[in-house]
């Protein structure tokens, strides 16, 4: 059982300074490093797409699928008195243990556990059977990575002019939901959300790879292209940002450090919550829920048990 001496580990110290033993304002999500001069290829290719995809075909694609097993998860308890009184910071205890796993305890890592589902919402003008208009409230959802929490909230980058930035600019709240299957544990957020600092975004932007800038500035993401469109339209930035002095023929890669600024349609947003829950999976589903609340964003938070 993963998790046994967790809790016990978890519980021994009541001194909250002592269970959570990391910076008290501002997780970064530092990545494994990856190669700063790799690029994509140079001519439009189908490479990633050259492996057997092992997915059914559409003629032998089944047509329903049914599930019936049950897990059973078994994480240890989550009790009131292990919860640190702001939310971020127990966020930020989680979130270091699944990035860490812990080997004393015998707690796995999470793969990708900055993955998070990022709901948004727009009023979309209906016409009703009587002809009147009516704004019915729409949502929509996709995953996104978190790249830092500070003391205010929970940072994520994007293009924005996407859907989702345009969703957020006509109404600025959003829901966040981790799942973490190694740990058996769920966050959810909801908020308000702002855009992040210019120089912050760019100081970000300037930490990618060349390969992830060039394609912030070739994707107009969320719009409709024609296959080939955005291949093309990294060779194009390609030319004008890279000097063909510091492009080796054939190989893709760049020689030397490459300047590409941070296009002005593409930053950070920050998700501002007001409503924190943390699940942790127990068996026979009777799983514990603790959802934090704050009436706004200069009161106390309150604390309450959610039945499962
Ligand atoms: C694992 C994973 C991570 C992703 N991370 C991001 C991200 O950090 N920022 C982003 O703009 N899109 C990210 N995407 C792509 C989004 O899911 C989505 O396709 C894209 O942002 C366009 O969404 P929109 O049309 O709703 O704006 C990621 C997708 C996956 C599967």
């Amino acid at each position: 059982m993963p998790f046994q001496s967790f809790k016990r580990s978890f519980t021994l110290s009541r001194t909250y300074t002592h269970l959570f033993p990391f910076p008290r304002n501002l997780l970064v999500i530092r990545m494994s490093s990856t190669n700063l001069t790799s690029l994509p290829p140079s001519s439009p290719s189908t490479k990633a797409t050259d492996s057997v995809d092992p997915t059914p075909t559409s003629s032998s694609a089944p047509t329903k699928v049914k599930l019936t097993s049950h897990n059973q998860y078994s994480t240890p308890r989550l009790l009131r008195d292990q919860l640190h009184p702001d939310p971020l910071i127990q966020f930020n205890a989680w979130f270091t243990l699944a990035l860490n796993g812990d080997e004393s305890t015998h707690t796995p890592k999470v793969h990708e556990p900055e993955a998070m589902a990022l709901s948004t919402v727009t009023l979309t003008s209906t016409s009703t059977s009587t002809q009147s208009k009516v704004s019915i409230p729409i949502p929509s959802t996709r995953i996104v990575l978190l790249k830092a929490t500070d003391s205010q909230g929970f940072l994520f980058y994007t293009n924005y002019t996407s859907r989702k930035s345009q969703e957020l600019l006509e109404n600025p709240y959003a829901s966040l939901c981790f799942y973490w299957r190694e740990t058996s544990r769920q966050v959810r957020v909801v908020g308000r959300v702002e855009k992040v600092d210019r120089s912050d975004s760019e100081a970000y932007f300037n930490s990618r790879p060349v390969g992830s800038r060039l394609g912030a500035w070739a994707s107009p993401q969320s719009t409709v292209v024609q296959d080939g469109e955005v291949q093309q339209r990294v060779e194009d930035v390609k030319k004008r940002f890279i000097p063909d002095t510091n492009l080796q023929q054939g190989g893709g890669q760049v020689q030397g450090e490459i300047e590409i600024e941070c296009p002005e349609f593409w930053g950070g947003w920050r998700v501002i919550p007001f409503e924190v829950e943390f699940w942790s999976g127990q068996p026979s589903r009777l799983h514990d829920r603790f959802r934090y609340t704050r009436s706004d964003e200069a009161s106390e938070w309150i604390i309450d048990r959610l039945a499962p």
